[in-house]
């Protein structure tokens, strides 16, 4: 069974993230989206409200489950039997951590390979921090998530943004 892990903080999930999802399914027979319980990094969504996020968006997806792990990657990924990694590029700069990532990985996971995917021009700026910035100054956002968790976001912000 090919078992591929897409791992991130997903805080949110933006409209690249879901695009990778959708991609990268296809390839395996099973995609475990798996979403970081980052403990040092201060989060906009709780661990749960991330989880439930990325369910409802990938709800009648089979062949697609969502999780989240604490501690290195690799373990997760063993204990799940996972044999790939899946990653987005949109930048150079993307390109410089992602490489030195993989690497490191696959140091300690010499089993693990690391598959990445070109994000779509369209959403070669969008990451969790701008949107994030965008939607805490009341800014449209709705090209750069998914339609179910704009007004989620919207509402973190106190914002009662009407489209
Ligand atoms: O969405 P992000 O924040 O770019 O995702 C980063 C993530 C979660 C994939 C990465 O930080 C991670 O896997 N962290 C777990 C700790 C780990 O395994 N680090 C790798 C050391 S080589």
């Amino acid at each position: 069974m090919k078992i591929g892990i897409y791992p991130g903080s997903f805080d949110p999930v933006t409209a690249g993230h879901f695009d990778i999802i959708k991609r990268a399914k296809g390839l395996f027979d099973l995609l475990i989206v798996a979403v970081l319980k980052n403990s040092s990094k201060h989060s906009l969504f709780t661990i749960e409200e991330r989880v439930t996020m990325l369910r409802d968006l990938t709800i009648g997806m089979e062949h697609v489950k969502i999780d989240s792990f604490e501690g290195l990657l690799i373990d997760f990924a063993r204990e799940n039997r996972a044999g790939y990694i899946v990653r987005g590029l949109r930048s150079m700069t993307d390109f410089e951590f992602e490489m030195q990532f993989a690497r490191g990985n696959n140091r300690l996971a010499p089993e693990l390979e690391t598959i990445f995917f070109v994000a779509d021009i369209k959403q070669s700026f969008v990451s969790s921090s701008i949107v994030k910035e965008i939607a805490m100054h009341g800014g449209d956002i709705t090209e750069f998530v998914p339609d179910s968790v704009i007004d989620k976001i919207y509402t973190k912000y106190g914002k009662d943004v009407t489209r």
